[in-house]
């Protein structure tokens, strides 16, 4: 008993240290820590929940005991780290988990209260994991979050009071959850950032405090529907887009809206709220929403004249209480109202189907009192879809035919339509009548579904346009095919990291490139997609490639750019594609495009852009040379895909990749600059960056280099196919120096690209503070880089001198990781 006891203790102890064995050797990556709270906090989440989601491995793999959740060479799905430098020593610093997205994983189990040891937590995601329970009462320790998006699981109980303390928080979304209580502590307090709050499809009651929403200057959008709030409806800061209140049990009148200047949605449909609406004292006479649902309230009085709201194209007034008389023919004056609702309001009088507005597609008079509707005769392609069931006009037509009670397409007047002559006719006539009615129904329904809902998408993306006052152009999926034959083979242009080429001819006759994004469905929601598609359209330079527009389809994303002649740099350069062969002016031309680009992006445009793949394939080329830096903000696109570096295309990109990149994921504006110095030594020498065609000693580019700059031989570096002249060798000299300088180990010894602009544009100054900072260095023994490639190779690491006293360039680390 005593000895099995023993055993027990004894092998708790052991299961204990290796846990904390493995934690601790997991968390330490070349003088960067991840804190022990934050590595045990992920390795509890892989306990609590590897055990019970099927497929674990397959939704989310890399996690495991054995390996640290920031390890960049082997990620762990959905786990984004941040690596930061001690500012007193830059081989050291912290690793931070910020981003924590488990999207589709069908989690199974519960969230575990380790959760909250995630201080750092910047994003935190978790979709569509019914089985996941527990509450989220540690979720309110978290003091970074930026965006809390649960939606989809089964986690239950009360949202703690805390849950939106965090200050930077802009994103909430506890939607299609198990909660319920009541929310209004827990929101007393909207964080001032707020943008989106999204907590419908719960089972939340109580009342809402009534400024909650007030003084909110960031809040865009408030879904609260489909829960079991009650009192009265709260005040919204100016700047909301979208309420959805609908299906609550809210009560009183409409609060005063006038000052919602930005409002496109208001969904207050399905609750108890009453009183007369009294149209412009509710609604600023000046805007207007695109959609209006106030149906299924206890409003009454006349129906409201909303004339004024132009912009609007869906209007549902209906079942309420209101005292309507004849069809409101004000609704005509609405020209862009595409779908009216009034059923159950009590019209009475007759229809006159010729007065109705021109643009509206649906037409919804349910249980009213309509005695007649006159089509003149019989109608053929009457565009408006009009419901008339449960009206006198219906329900007494001796003979009920579908074509009275719902008008598609083709409409009748009267009775005397049919001939009633022969009753084999008749019932012919009914039957067919009855299943064309049935299928032309069914058909038009998808075809307008479709359709709308494309229309919404349109509209929503329209909207986000004028928002940014940018227009990048929406090409329809039907364009794309007509432009690119189909996809055919013959049109495709090149396959790059991030997704297929395509060439396209537009029907204008304009070419454009048309490049499919891989596996965007993933990792990206339309939202996301097109903010980032409106940034990029802003970014504006000559030697970057335009971005034209973009195409959504189904899940598919598409980016169109402006199509540039003359092939790239790699081609011309080193494949001499149709003879092409370029002299040291034109190199050097390309060499000062590509750095005003790669300036352009990383300190003027807005946001900042790293590029992360700068490389010879990735520079166009058009008809007079010019650079153009192609796939940038795909970096933007694509935030936690650093690791395409290490998998699918290692071979385009690796030779390029910073140290601290390659080893470490740290991505900054001077992992560009490296790559472009190898990009500028590719450009001198006429050769690839790896070539093991070459003797041992030249496979490396950037090695070899340095080899030559040691032994003061730098010239045997120029492509010999040159012909230079004497002022020619000199610049090529300095611009070798630059390429050197650009493509040194410590990120901190390299130029801004501000400083690579000046000194390519023959600024002696910095060239001279250039030559010493090199010449300094000669002599010296060069040390082994003690960095590996991931694949254990070390391919694309150069060995300079370790001599941290000529330090020229003491320019802050711009850390522009972008945090979510
Ligand atoms: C780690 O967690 C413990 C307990 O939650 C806390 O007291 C401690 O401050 C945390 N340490 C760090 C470095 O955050
Ligand atoms: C450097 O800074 C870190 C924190 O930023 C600190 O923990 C460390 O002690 C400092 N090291 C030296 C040598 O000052
Ligand atoms: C809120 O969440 C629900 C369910 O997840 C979703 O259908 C709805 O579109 C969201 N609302 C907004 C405004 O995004
Ligand atoms: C509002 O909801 C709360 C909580 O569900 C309930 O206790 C209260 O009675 C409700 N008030 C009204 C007026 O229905
Ligand atoms: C209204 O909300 C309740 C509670 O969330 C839900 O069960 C019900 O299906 C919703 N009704 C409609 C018509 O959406
Ligand atoms: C408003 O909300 C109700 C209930 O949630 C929903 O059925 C209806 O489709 C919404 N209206 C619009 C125009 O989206
Ligand atoms: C209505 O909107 C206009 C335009 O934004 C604005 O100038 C005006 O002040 C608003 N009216 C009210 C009553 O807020
Ligand atoms: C609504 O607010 C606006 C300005 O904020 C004011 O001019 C208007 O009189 C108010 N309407 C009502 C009915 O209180
Ligand atoms: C509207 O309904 C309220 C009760 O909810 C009633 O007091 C009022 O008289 C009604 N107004 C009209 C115009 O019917
Ligand atoms: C109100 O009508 C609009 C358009 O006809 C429709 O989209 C919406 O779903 C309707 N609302 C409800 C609650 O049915
Ligand atoms: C229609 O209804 C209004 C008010 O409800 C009434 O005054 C009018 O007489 C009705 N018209 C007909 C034709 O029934
Ligand atoms: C539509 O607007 C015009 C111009 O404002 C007005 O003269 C006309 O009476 C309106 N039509 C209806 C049916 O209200």
């Amino acid at each position: 008993m005593g000895h099995s006891c023993t055993t027990r203790v004894f092998l708790a102890t052991a299961m204990v240290i290796t846990l904390l064995f493995q934690f601790g050797v997991a968390q330490a990556q070349d003088g960067f820590q991840l804190s022990l709270n934050e590595s045990s906090a992920m390795h509890l989440l892989y306990k609590e929940w590897s055990n019970a989601t099927p497929d674990f491995q397959s939704h989310l793999p890399g996690w495991g005991y054995n390996s640290s959740p920031c390890d960049p060479s082997h990620p762990w799905q959905g786990v984004r780290c941040l690596w930061k430098e001690w500012s007193n020593d830059s081989t050291r610093g912290d690793i931070y988990i910020v981003s924590l997205r488990m999207i589709n994983s069908n989690l199974v189990g519960t969230l575990p209260p380790s959760i909250g040891m995630l201080q750092s937590l910047v994003t935190i995601s978790i979709q569509e994991s019914p089985r996941l329970v527990g509450v989220l009462d540690e979720l309110g320790n978290l003091q970074s979050v930026n965006s809390l998006k649960i939606f989809g699981t089964g986690v239950s109980g009360r949202v703690p009071l805390t849950i939106a303390s965090s200050t930077f928080l802009q994103t909430l979304d506890l939607s299609r959850n198990k909660l319920d209580g009541e929310i209004a502590g827990s929101l007393l307090d909207v964080p001032p950032g707020l943008q989106k709050v999204n907590m419908s499809w719960n089972k939340f009651g109580g009342a809402l405090q009534q400024n909650m929403f007030l003084n909110k200057k960031s809040l865009s959008q408030v879904d609260f529907s489909n829960n079991h709030f009650n009192g009265s409806l709260p005040n919204f800061s100016p700047s909301v887009t979208l309420i959805d209140f609908s299906n609550n049990s809210f009560s009183g009148v409409l609060p005063n809206f006038t000052q919602l200047q930005s409002i496109d949605f208001l969904n207050l449909s399905t609750n108890q709220l009453v009183g007369v609406i009294n149209p412009t004292s509710v609604f600023n006479t000046t805007i207007g929403a695109t959609k209006l649902d106030l149906s299924y309230n206890k409003f009454n009085g006349s129906l409201p004249n909303l004339e004024f709201m132009t912009n609007l194209q869906i209007l549902n007034l209906s079942y309420n209480n209101f005292d309507v008389g004849s069809f409101p023919l004000w609704t005509v004056n609405l020209t862009n109202l595409k779908s009216l609702s009034l059923n159950g309001n009590n019209i009475n009088g007759s229809l006159d189907v010729s007065k109705l507005g021109s643009t509206l597609q649906q037409l919804d008079l349910k249980f009213n009192n309509i005695s007649n509707v006159h089509y003149n005769g019989l109608v053929k392609g009457v565009k408006t879809v009009i419901r008339l069931q449960g009206n006198p006009y219906c329900v007494h037509s001796p003979n009920t035919d579908l074509k009275r009670c719902v008008c598609e397409q083709d409409c009748m007047d009267t009775e005397q339509d049919l001939n009633n002559n022969i009753k084999t006719i008749i019932i012919t006539v009914v039957i067919c009548g009855v299943l064309l009615a049935i299928i032309i129904t069914i058909s038009a329904t998808l075809f307008w579904k479709t359709k709308r809902e494309q229309q919404y998408l349109l509209l929503e993306v329209q909207q986000k346009f004028l928002q940014y006052d940018v227009k990048p152009t929406l090409f329809t999926f039907h364009e794309l095919q007509v432009a690119t034959k189909n996809f055919h083979s013959s049109m495709i242009l090149g396959e790059g990291s991030f997704g297929v080429v395509y060439k396209g001819i537009l029907s204008n006759g304009n070419h454009i490139a048309i490049k499919q994004l891989f596996n965007m469905d993933a990792q990206k929601d339309i939202d996301d997609f097109l903010n980032e598609v409106v940034l990029l359209t802003s970014v504006k330079h000559r030697n970057l490639v335009n971005l034209k527009g973009c195409c959504l389809h189904k899940d598919q994303r598409w980016l169109l750019y402006e199509y540039v002649e003359n092939y790239d740099i790699a081609q011309v350069l080193f494949d001499h594609k149709d003879g092409l062969f370029l002299n040291w002016s034109q190199r050097l031309n390309i060499c000062l495009g590509v750095a005003h680009g790669l300036h352009y992006l990383h300190a003027l445009s807005q946001p900042s852009i790293i590029h992360r793949d700068i490389k010879a394939s990735n520079v166009l080329l058009d008809t007079t040379f010019n650079a153009k830096i192609a796939d940038f903000g795909l970096a933007l696109l694509f935030p936690d895909e650093q690791s395409h570096v290490t998998t699918t295309h290692v071979a385009g990109s690796r030779g390029y990749l910073a140290p601290e990149y390659a080893t470490m994921g740290q991505v900054s504006a001077k992992t560009d600059v490296y790559s472009f110095g190898v990009l500028m030594l590719e450009i001198i020498s006429g050769r690839r960056n790896i070539d093991f065609n070459l003797p041992r000693d030249k496979i490396y580019l950037s090695k070899w280099a340095w080899k030559l700059h040691i032994e003061d031989n730098l010239m045997e570096l120029v492509d010999s196919t040159l012909t230079l002249t004497q002022i020619e060798e000199l610049e090529i000299k300095r611009v070798i120096n630059i390429a050197l300088l650009c493509s040194q180990r410590l990120s901190e010894n390299r130029p801004t690209m501000a400083q690579v602009v000046a000194m390519i544009q023959g600024n002696t100054d910095i060239e001279s503070e250039v030559a010493n900072s090199l010449v300094d260095r000669e002599g010296e023994d060069t040390l082994s880089y003690d960095h590996v490639a991931m694949d254990g190779s070390n391919l694309n690491l150069i060995s300079i001198p370790e001599d941290s006293s000529v330090r020229m360039f003491h320019g802050p680390l711009s850390s522009t990781i972008d945090l979510d």
